[in-house]
């Protein structure tokens, strides 16, 4: 397969994934003239509202994967939690992007710290454990405060225990029974940052301006442009950045989570090998958001100017807050069209500007 190949007007990209990342890929897709097809095991994904094909198929069903990939012109994917084989059953028909070992990286997060950590890049200091005495032995590393996670498929804080002392950690390690988790140092950081990095086919990289984001419970409640950071720390950031998309031969968007310390030093805390929550400003901060970003690095058209243009402030909209949204005509407003506004959930967002 010819890596390089710019896709013509009109070719149809696969996504594996329906939800709301890759309802507004398939909408920036449409926007540039493209097909979008949605492989999604939930027949109510949401972004299946909004492509012109869609396959209701596990993320095991070989035979409907490679129907799949006979489909479309090329592949990509809105979250990590697919399978790593599910990549491979892909990637002997097509290309996919991003590609498999960026996403082996990222779905596991002692390989990620590893990962960033052979190329020098600092994170929190972490131990990894594969039991509930491996758990109780590491407190000879490190001690608390430390945030135990699991190592694979958490998300939005899900599967995450902050624990303040021994005696604590004592009474949850048999919680993770048998689960591999990843316990690092609680980190007293100053705010929480993230670069939406893009990088096409060629190797031209382009990066938005640093978001500031607030979590709530391991969730991100809201986003601001710009970051109250210093001009040398935001630089810091996307060199930082750069040197991962390079390092892992990257295509598309990915998101790099930060934390900014008292003293001013950069943790890099997480990666996200696709579009980002905290990347969804950039539909109204920039010419070019990140999802046309990602459909053009993947597409192997050349990447957009990504240059902000306004101060934006997105906010989550979560649960039955959705249902306010309709009366709410201060932002730019987005809701996903999921139909259980379950508390918690991600159902929508909105952006102001000013
Ligand atoms: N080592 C840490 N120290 C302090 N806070 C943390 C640490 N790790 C995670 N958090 C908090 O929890 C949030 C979610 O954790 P994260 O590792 O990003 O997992 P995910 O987003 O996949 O659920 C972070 O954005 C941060 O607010
Ligand atoms: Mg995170």
């Amino acid at each position: 397969m010819n890596k390089n190949k710019k896709l013509p007007l009109g070719s149809t990209i696969g996504i594996l994934g329906g939800g709301q990342l890759g309802r507004m890929l398939s909408i920036a897709a449409s926007q540039l003239g493209f097909k979008t097809h949605i492989f999604d095991p939930n027949p109510k994904a949401p972004a299946k509202q909004v492509t012109n094909l869609s396959s209701t198929y596990s993320y095991e069903n070989k035979s409907a994967l490679e129907e799949f990939a006979n489909n479309v012109d090329v592949i990509t994917f809105e979250f990590e939690n697919i399978p790593l084989e599910t990549i491979h059953i892909c990637d002997k028909l097509k290309n996919v992007f991003p590609n498999a070992k960026s996403l082996s990286t990222c779905q596991d997060r002692v390989i990620e710290k590893s990962f960033l950590n052979t190329l020098k890049l600092p994170t929190a200091p972490f131990v990894e454990a594969k039991s509930d005495d491996e758990i109780l032995k590491s407190l000879n590393s490190l001690a608390p405060p430390l945030i135990l996670k699991r190592t694979r498929l958490g998300y939005d804080g899900k599967g995450q225990e902050i624990v303040y002392s021994e005696q604590e950690i004592v009474n949850i390690a048999s919680k993770f029974n048998k689960i591999p988790v990843i316990l690092e140092k609680l980190i007293d950081f100053k705010l929480e940052i993230s670069i939406i990095i893009c990088r096409d086919i060629v190797g031209n990289i382009s990066a938005f301006d640093p978001a500031e984001n607030l979590h709530q419970n391991g969730i991100l409640v809201e986003s601001r442009v710009p970051a109250s950071i210093p001009f040398s720390l935001a630089s810091d950031a996307v060199l930082i950045s750069s040197k991962i998309v390079n390092a892992l031969e990257y295509v598309g968007v990915m998101g790099v989570e930060f934390f900014v310390t008292r003293n001013n030093k950069l943790l890099v805390n997480e990666l996200a090998p696709r579009v980002h929550n905290s990347g969804h400003w950039t539909q109204s901060g920039c010419l070019i958001n990140q999802f046309e970003q990602h459909i053009r690095a993947i597409t192997g058209w050349p990447i957009g100017n990504g240059q902000r243009h306004s101060n934006v402030l997105m906010r989550n909209v979560l649960g039955p807050a959705v249902n306010m949204l309709p009366n709410d005509c201060a932002g730019s407003t987005h809701i996903y069209g999921k139909d259980d506004p379950r508390e918690g959930r991600k159902m929508g967002h909105t952006n102001v500007i000013s």
